[in-house]
């Protein structure tokens, strides 16, 4: 078995982590919310609706922050439709999805659901149909204490306190022609630049986040980009990146997908490094990395409302029902390795979403649910990463793909000086071999490998279904002295530093 050999230094800091890292997203889409995370006839349903399995399979995953109410929905929405009494709130058409929102569902009660689960909640505007004004109201309904119109109409509705969320989106994708209401960069700007200032004035702790490129593909990136961050450079907080991934055919290239990541995140931080030298600023513009994935986008049928002259906008369809495979996961491990190792930019991320929709959570309608395959590598890394991340470099050798070479073997490596232990994530691309780690860990004193958990399987395209529910999962593997990286998996190796 060849070796890796490499040392790891805790001076070598790459940055602290910052655990938003290990954001989701919920969007009014398909059955995200509907069925999904909401389920008042659902026999596991809180008081307030919610599905306790999915809350429970949510703090399992170990997910931070949720970003909400979308994504493309968000350009069409109106904040107004969903709250109040449920029985008296509008049904409309949501223009996105070519569905009928129900409103059921709202501020109010999104807020509630992230306090029962433990995150953070990420709150985007309408910049699409929306305009900064409403944006305003908006944060006032949310933020503001109270003895104003609509202050007090959030502590008639039954909540005193402010929420005082911290993170807003100024709009989604204004990039793409599929928006409603999609500008050029300026037109974009000059919006997003009015509304900031409103929402600051509203509440000046807020942290915004402006609406970057739409993925790398987009072929106004990273021209927008540049635009965007210019005029509002010293108005937001981040820049948000979008990036989704598929198996076009070769698994290959596919595995690669990292290297994609890895090279937009560092145009975007050189974009923005430019705009910080024009506008003189000594801020550094940070990375909200807000919709991430694997995602079998030309497979996933979701202009089929459109088709369906009968049955145009229905009520919560399944729409993005993607099934993951064990391939799917080791694709998702690399990419978190990526952001990993971008930890000094990348402040935040969303993994895109979070049940039923492109998601590691999936629900069947008053039944069960369960955690697909690309649940693993994200429960892996988000329940133990914290502390610094740590720059490394794995001598090893590269592969051709469509990104460029990549590393056979992608890793990424935290210390965490509290809990005293190193962690390291691998991802081993190779086909037929296992690959052994060598590690001179001599600036850390005494340690021992405590833990070697590994995700694997003789079937790369193996699925998790309600009739085989962990047909792939992590496995311990016992140590006898050596860090083996069996062919194609995806490990986590948590070593204590005694
Ligand atoms: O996550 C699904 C969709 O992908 C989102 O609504 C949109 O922002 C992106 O194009």
């Amino acid at each position: 078995m060849p070796k890796i050999t490499f040392t790891l230094d805790p001076q070598n800091r790459i940055s602290q982590l910052d655990p938003r890292l290990f954001g989701s997203f919920i969007e009014h889409l398909g059955r995200a919310v509907y069925t999904g995370i909401y389920e008042p006839e659902h026999p596991q349903a809180t008081k307030e609706g919610f599905r306790q399995d999915v809350i429970e399979l949510v703090k399992e995953l170990g997910v931070t922050t949720v970003r909400y109410p979308g994504g493309n929905y968000v350009s069409g929405f109106n904040w107004r439709d969903g709250i109040g009494p449920q029985a008296d709130r509008p049904v409309r058409l949501d223009y996105a999805w070519i569905s009928k929102e129900t409103n059921q569902f709202g501020i109010d009660e999104f807020a509630r659901w992230c306090e029962k689960t433990g995150v953070e909640p990420m709150i985007a505007v309408n910049l699409g149909t929306g305009t900064p004004q409403e944006a305003g109201y908006f944060a006032e309904y949310c933020n503001h204490e109270g003895g104003t119109t609509l202050s007090d109409l959030r502590i008639q509705h039954g909540r005193k306190n402010p929420y005082n969320f911290r993170l807003w989106c100024l709009g989604n994708e204004m990039d793409g022609p599929w928006q409603t209401g999609q500008m050029n960069a300026r037109e974009y700007a000059h919006k997003a630049r009015e509304t900031a200032k409103i929402l600051r004035c509203v509440d000046p702790d807020v942290e915004l986040v402006a609406c970057g490129s739409s993925s790398a593909q987009m072929t106004t990136f990273p021209e927008w980009d540049r635009v965007v961050l210019e005029e509002l450079y010293d108005y937001v907080d981040y820049i948000s990146c979008h990036q989704y991934y598929e198996n076009e055919g070769s698994e290959t290239d596919f595995l690669a997908s990292f290297v994609n990541m890895d090279n937009f995140i560092e145009t975007i931080v050189s974009t923005a490094n430019y705009a910080k030298a024009l506008r003189r600023s000594d801020k550094n513009m940070m990375i909200s990395f807000d919709e991430w994935n694997v995602w079998y986008l030309r497979g996933d049928p979701w202009d089929a409302p459109f088709k369906d002259k009968n049955n145009r906008f229905p009520v919560a369809p399944p729409l993005l029902e993607d099934k993951y495979s064990f391939l799917d996961a080791l694709v998702v491990g690399g990419l978190l390795c990526s952001l990993l190792n971008h930890a000094d930019r990348v402040k935040m991320a969303s993994l895109a979403q979070l049940v039923n929709v492109i998601a590691p959570i999936f629900t069947e309608e008053g039944k069960g649910a369960i955690r697909q395959t690309i649940f693993w590598p994200f429960e892996m890394v988000a329940s133990v990463a914290r502390g610094c991340v740590l720059q490394h470099h794995l001598p090893v050798p590269t592969f051709s793909s469509k990104y460029g070479e990549a590393r056979m073997v992608q890793s990424a490596v935290i210390h965490n000086p509290e809990q005293k232990e190193l962690i390291i994530f691998a991802l081993n691309c190779d086909f037929s071999q296992s690959w052994a780690l060598d590690i001179n860990l001599a600036a850390f004193g005494r340690t021992r490998v405590r833990e070697h958990s590994v995700l694997r399987s003789d079937d790369l395209y193996a699925k998790n279904t309600f009739d085989q529910p962990e047909r792939v999962k992590p496995e311990s593997i016992p140590h006898n002295g050596t860090i083996e990286l069996p062919p194609l998996s995806w490990s986590r190796i948590i070593i204590a530093i005694e």
